[in-house]
């Protein structure tokens, strides 16, 4: 058909749209320049990182209108390096050792920039095969890492969160309980936020996701667990699932996963595993001797942009029979072929609440194929040394207290002065805090165990290394020896 147009006001202006002030085309010129310019920018702030400092000062912030004028590149990379990304945590810094680090390897950013550039369509199997069965082979290595059988399957997401979400999403669609007004989840008090959220966006009441006990190494009371079942099973509820820990964020505490699952298997229960910031660590050995059941999992969840060093934006869940997946989230539409369940054959967009997504397999497949497996697994077991060394440094330290002992990579510590009361301890611990991270050479962040404020320490960086946790410790003493002098106003 030819086009038709009813007057020349309507026709499109080919034209106007080639000049550059309105073109928004990049030829290969421009593009190597534009990049070339980022990259002098990113160079040398990679280079420079360890000497950044932790926290930047806080300025004013000002909202921006909507910019109908076009700008110079240089001025606004001026403005994201030396205004924007200086005001904020320095989260890749090799002294990071706040919340969960991971550093982010910059060979993400490479394959990202391929990605995105090509901007192929991974979401069907049709569009891109080569491509989906590459992101599709890292889930496989994936699930080898975690010991899954050949059966099991998953699929990359954006972080832990929509990945635990999506595990409670196919538990309750696999779980085909009719009211979910009777449906109860099982996780211990140390749970990720993220998993009562996830419970609650799957349905399932918040009053009924149960939090458990945990014991004094801050795993899930296994006993209080049965007999909480026990009880919604007279009440006439329907247990759901059951999510286990392997690595609280709180102290890297591993429940007993063996228990979880036998009880899991006794009742039919879903058992997820919340693995989001200890499942890489099953690369090694005294990872896979914590987390030993893991293995027996219906689901897991793994965060690449925790153990696996990657920037953030990087989950992953897996689960031990892919179907399942497939049962919980495929849909058929008139514009798309069909997708038929061949084996080999993998469609993201029926195994997932997505259709559209980046090709996000690449930011893993790259480093992983550049230097092979070795390095994540050296990395990992250096951070478990390097926590159980802070362990027995902080331990010399008069009147600290190690709250948790590290499982993992992560401890929790504070300061007993002897006279404080509880209020007192927390105020001086939290002054502790502070003192710690106003060096800006590391940074620790603080949390509540057993009612009362601690400061936790997690190596998780490929950054990180002997060096760091020397100056880290420097700074606690030094932070301590101060506190020791500190008058608190009596709260007795
Ligand atoms: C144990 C655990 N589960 C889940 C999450 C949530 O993951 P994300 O922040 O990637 O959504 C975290 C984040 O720190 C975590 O530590």
């Amino acid at each position: 058909m030819t086009e038709s147009f009813t007057s020349d006001k309507d026709r499109p202006n080919h034209d106007l749209l080639a000049s550059p002030n309105l073109s928004l085309e990049l030829n290969g010129d421009q593009f190597r320049e534009l990049v070339g310019q980022a990259v002098e920018r990113l160079a040398p702030f990679l280079d420079s990182l360890a000497d950044q400092p932790l926290q930047g000062d806080a300025k004013e912030i000002k909202q921006q209108p909507l910019p109908e004028k076009p700008a110079e590149f240089a001025t606004l990379l001026d403005e994201l390096f030396e205004q924007r990304i200086p005001q904020s945590y320095n989260t890749p810094s090799p002294g990071y050792l706040a919340y969960v680090p991971g550093g982010g390897l910059p060979h993400a950013a490479i394959a990202d920039l391929i990605a995105d550039t090509v901007n192929r369509y991974v979401s069907t199997w049709f569009t891109a095969p080569q491509l989906v069965r590459l992101e599709a082979d890292v889930v496989d290595w994936f699930c080898r890492i975690v010991g899954l059988p050949d059966s099991a399957g998953g699929l990359l997401t954006t972080g832990g969160s929509l990945a635990n979400w999506i595990a409670l999403v196919t538990a309750r669609e696999l779980g085909k309980i009719d009211d979910l007004r009777q449906a109860t989840v099982y996780v211990s008090d140390q749970a990720h936020s993220s998993v009562a959220k996830a419970a609650r966006l799957a349905g399932v009441p918040l009053a009924n996701v149960r939090s458990i006990r945990s014991d004094r190494l801050f795993r899930i009371c296994i006993e209080d667990l049965e007999k909480q079942i026990a009880d919604d099973l007279k009440s006439g509820l329907i247990p759901l699932a059951i999510v286990g820990n392997a690595g609280t964020t709180n102290t890297g505490a591993v429940d007993s996963l063996e228990s979880l699952s036998r009880i899991a298997q006794q009742q039919n229960i879903w058992f997820h595993v919340d693995a989001a910031y200890g499942g890489f660590f099953m690369l090694t050995e005294r990872g896979q001797q914590a987390m030993r059941g893991i293995e027996l999992a219906d689901s897991v969840t793994l965060d690449p942009h925790k153990g696996f060093f990657l920037p953030y934006g990087n989950g992953c869940l897996l689960v031990r029979r892919k179907n399942d997946l497939r049962l919980a989230h495929q849909e058929s539409s008139d514009y798309l072929p069909e997708m038929p369940d061949e084996s080999g054959r993998v469609d993201f967009c029926q195994i997932s609440p997505e259709l559209s997504r980046d090709l996000r397999g690449l930011r893993i497949w790259l480093p992983l194929k550049m230097h092979g497996v070795e390095p994540f697994r050296q990395n990992l077991k250096e951070k478990l040394d390097l926590c159980h060394w802070a362990a027995k440094e902080l331990q010399l330290i008069d009147g600290i207290e190690i709250v948790a002992q590290p499982q993992l990579s992560t401890l929790a510590f504070r300061l007993c002065r002897p006279d404080d009361s509880d209020e007192q301890a927390d105020a001086i611990n939290r002054l502790l805090c502070d003192r710690i991270n106003e060096s800006r050479r590391i940074l620790l962040s603080p949390t509540i165990l057993n009612g009362r404020f601690v400061v936790r320490i997690c190596v998780l960086s490929f950054r990180t290394h002997f060096k760091q946790l020397k100056i880290c410790l420097e700074e606690i003493r030094s932070a301590v020896e101060q506190m020791r002098v500190i008058q608190l106003p009596d709260t007795k």
